[in-house]
């Protein structure tokens, strides 16, 4: 067996993907299946510590991998990782852009600073890695970009008024990219989790008077009557990452537990 054999099997062979946030959660979960797969790895994060962990990960799975530490919202940043991704690997097939926040405020008690930061993270950094990738994809004959919504863009939800408009914002940008890019072969797609449980979601529980209370609503709110894991939206990234997703752009694909259908 030579070194590349464990890299030409599964179903995403050979694959280059570009995963921000990574080092967590719904990314770092994504991360890990597309290497089981047969993709080479990309993990753009912050928080250098998750990276690294998630890398150990990636690599335990038997896949090659390489880390960029830094902010999405950095636009000389993007630049630079796009091209150390295009260095090490050659070509950049997928783009999962998980990277996001939320700071859990109504607008009354969003301050500037917090509406900017959230905008710039999860609206801003999802522009400036699809133009960065859109080029690559462009070059080298097509592409899978997955954007990251929520559920609660389309139900609506309290208390989260720059986040649930960064989510809002995400699904008209991925349908604008779908259709100014499908002659490039390139698709864009909307994975919209339900209510998930990473450190996002945890983060956000604590910051409600009664977390566990918070926790047993959001449960409720399922009628799959449970949260949804991180590798449970990973599965779903895989198929529209891969070639069987080959008819589907412009598109969201719900990964809620049925949040949206009740
Ligand atoms: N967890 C949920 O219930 C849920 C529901 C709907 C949508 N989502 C979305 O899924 C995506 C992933 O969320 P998660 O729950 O896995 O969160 P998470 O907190 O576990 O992971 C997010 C990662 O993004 C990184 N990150 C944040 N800002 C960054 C920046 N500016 N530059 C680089 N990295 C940055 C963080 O360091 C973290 O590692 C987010 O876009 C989130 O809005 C999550």
């Amino acid at each position: 067996m030579n070194a590349n054999d464990g890299q030409s099997r599964g179903r995403l062979p050979n694959k280059v993907a570009v995963i921000t946030g990574g080092g967590s959660g719904i990314g770092r979960a994504s991360a890990l299946a597309f290497a089981r797969q047969g993709a080479r790895i990309v993990l753009v994060d912050r928080d250098a510590d998750a990276l690294s962990s998630a890398a150990d990960a990636v690599r335990a799975a038997g896949s090659e991998v390489l880390t960029l530490a830094g902010d999405v919202g950095d636009e000389a940043t993007v630049t630079m990782h796009a091209e150390a991704a295009l260095a090490r690997f050659g070509r950049i097939d997928i783009l999962l852009a998980a990277a996001g926040w939320s700071t859990g405020t109504s607008v009354l008690d969003t301050t500037l600073d917090q509406w900017d930061a959230v905008l710039r993270t999860n609206l801003t950094g999802t522009f400036l890695w699809s133009r960065a990738v859109l080029r690559a994809m462009r070059e080298s004959g097509g592409g899978s970009i997955i954007l990251v919504g929520s559920q609660l863009a389309i139900a609506g939800g309290r208390a989260n008024a720059a986040y649930l408009s960064t989510k809002g914002a995400i699904g008209s940008l991925a349908r604008s990219m779908a259709l100014d890019h499908a002659a490039d072969s390139i698709r864009v797609n909307v994975l919209v989790p339900g209510a998930i449980d990473t450190p996002l979601l945890q983060t956000a529980f604590r910051r409600r008077a009664d977390p566990d209370a918070a926790r047993a609503a959001s449960v409720a709110r399922h009628p799959l009557g449970r949260l949804g894991l991180p590798e449970e939206v990973a599965q779903a990234a895989v198929f529209l990452a891969s070639d069987e997703s080959s008819f589907t752009t412009g598109s969201c694909l719900m990964v809620d537990g049925g949040w949206l259908a009740a």
